[in-house]
């Protein structure tokens, strides 16, 4: 009998001190975040020229604007004078085509990062202007996704972009999905603790009664149904306490199960949606696929023991138009979830630090946290 997915052996789980080490933290800036490309937003949340979307990873600034052409550009969100942040807002619109700085207003062209002018009298004679343009900053815009790449290098694949890539998501348009709503959270956790949270269910039904109530396969601790050691014996027994997938008459993750009459035609037809498709990119996303929505949860590290944690909902147009469809039924289903988890993963951290004991432990239904810790220490 195939052993399915679960892990074969007790493993170790990594050294707790790298959950809060600072120059394990700085290694896994430099090796990591500052090498992949992570994920910012929707092309929607620029939604006119001028508009613009900064982040922060660790200590790097990122600035991310439509110039007034419409074309998307990302710079460092630094002044090339002495280093000022250019825009301190997390998002919002500029006045004109110029990035203004706030400190000495040094000023810049939107579209292209050239530094238009200084505020001396006279600029001196050698005074490069080209050498002090604004520094550019690796993106990719893949089917309305926006990434970008610390790394000038980096070319973008986006099969091992995402670790579990599914061609569904290519057949459902989501360049014309507009964002419908953003929560963000700062969590008092390492970030890997968030992701070591996500990629495991022995917590759902302690933690997550609604959602395991939703998806009756979760309350069972398990995933998949190869996350049974009996798995075969399973197969044709068509309960989605076994199957995984929805409850019977379920159609979406929302707080009472319905998508409000709007499906996805795609989805719908496909024989082996179970309700929701997950796509994984570490370290900085993962994206739930429902039939009414798809869900972007963002990771973007702020220190050794803080995460940003940033949900976007996107909708199709013809359902955010829809005055009877309610997107709050979606939106306090997932927040509700994602507070659960916040939660325990701030009492994950702070137990972390314990100097009698090294490491933990991972149980048979944690492979998929083995799989990210292996990614891991590959990268660093
Ligand atoms: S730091 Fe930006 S103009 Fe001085
Ligand atoms: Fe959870």
């Amino acid at each position: 009998m195939s052993e399915g997915y679960i892990l074969k052996q007790a493993e170790k789980s990594l050294p707790l001190k790298w959950y809060y080490d600072q120059s394990q933290f700085d290694l896994e800036v430099s090796k990591i975040w500052a090498n992949d490309w992570f994920y910012v937003t929707h092309e929607s949340a620029l939604n006119e020229p001028l508009s613009f979307v900064t982040v922060e990873v660790s200590k790097y600034n990122i600035l991310l604007l439509k110039d007034r052409d419409g074309n998307i550009n990302s710079y460092y969100n630094t002044c090339s004078h002495r280093g000022s942040v250019l825009q301190k807002d997390s998002s919002g619109k500029l006045k004109s085509n110029l990035l203004v700085c706030p400190y000495h207003q040094w000023s810049y062209n939107a579209s292209n990062g050239d530094l238009v002018r200084t505020t001396s009298i006279n600029d001196p004679k050698d005074f490069d202007k080209e050498s002090n343009c604004l520094t550019k900053v690796n993106l990719k815009i893949w089917n309305g996704l926006i990434f970008v790449n610390l790394n000038k290098k980096a070319v973008w694949d986006a099969e091992s972009v995402f670790v579990d890539y599914s061609a569904a998501f290519l057949k459902l348009n989501v360049s014309d999905y507009k964002l419908g709503h953003t929560w963000k959270k700062n969590i008092q956790c390492n970030w890997k603790i968030f992701w070591e949270n996500y990629s495991e269910c022995l917590h759902c039904p302690n933690l997550h009664p609604e959602l395991s109530d939703l998806v009756p396969i979760y309350g069972r601790r398990l995933v998949d149904i190869k996350d049974d050691p009996d798995w075969e014996k399973l197969i044709e027994n068509p309960d989605p306490k076994f199957q995984g997938g929805m409850r019977e008459g379920v159609q979406t993750w929302s707080m009472d199960g319905s998508a409000q009459g709007h499906k996805d035609q795609y989805l719908e037809s496909m024989n082996d949606f179970p309700g929701y498709i997950y796509m994984t990119s570490w370290p900085s996303v993962f994206i739930a696929i429902f039939t009414d929505h798809i869900r972007m949860v963002r990771i973007l590290p702020i220190s050794n023991d803080e995460t940003e944690i940033t949900a976007e909902w996107l909708f199709r147009e013809a359902t955010l138009n829809d005055p009877n469809y309610d997107k709050n039924n979606v939106i306090d289903f997932a927040v509700m979830v994602m507070k659960q988890d916040g939660d325990a993963c701030e009492l994950n951290q702070k137990g972390v630090y314990n100097p009698a004991r090294e490491t933990g432990t991972l149980m048979p239904e944690e492979y998929e946290i083995k799989r990210f810790h292996d990614w891991l220490k590959s990268k660093i």
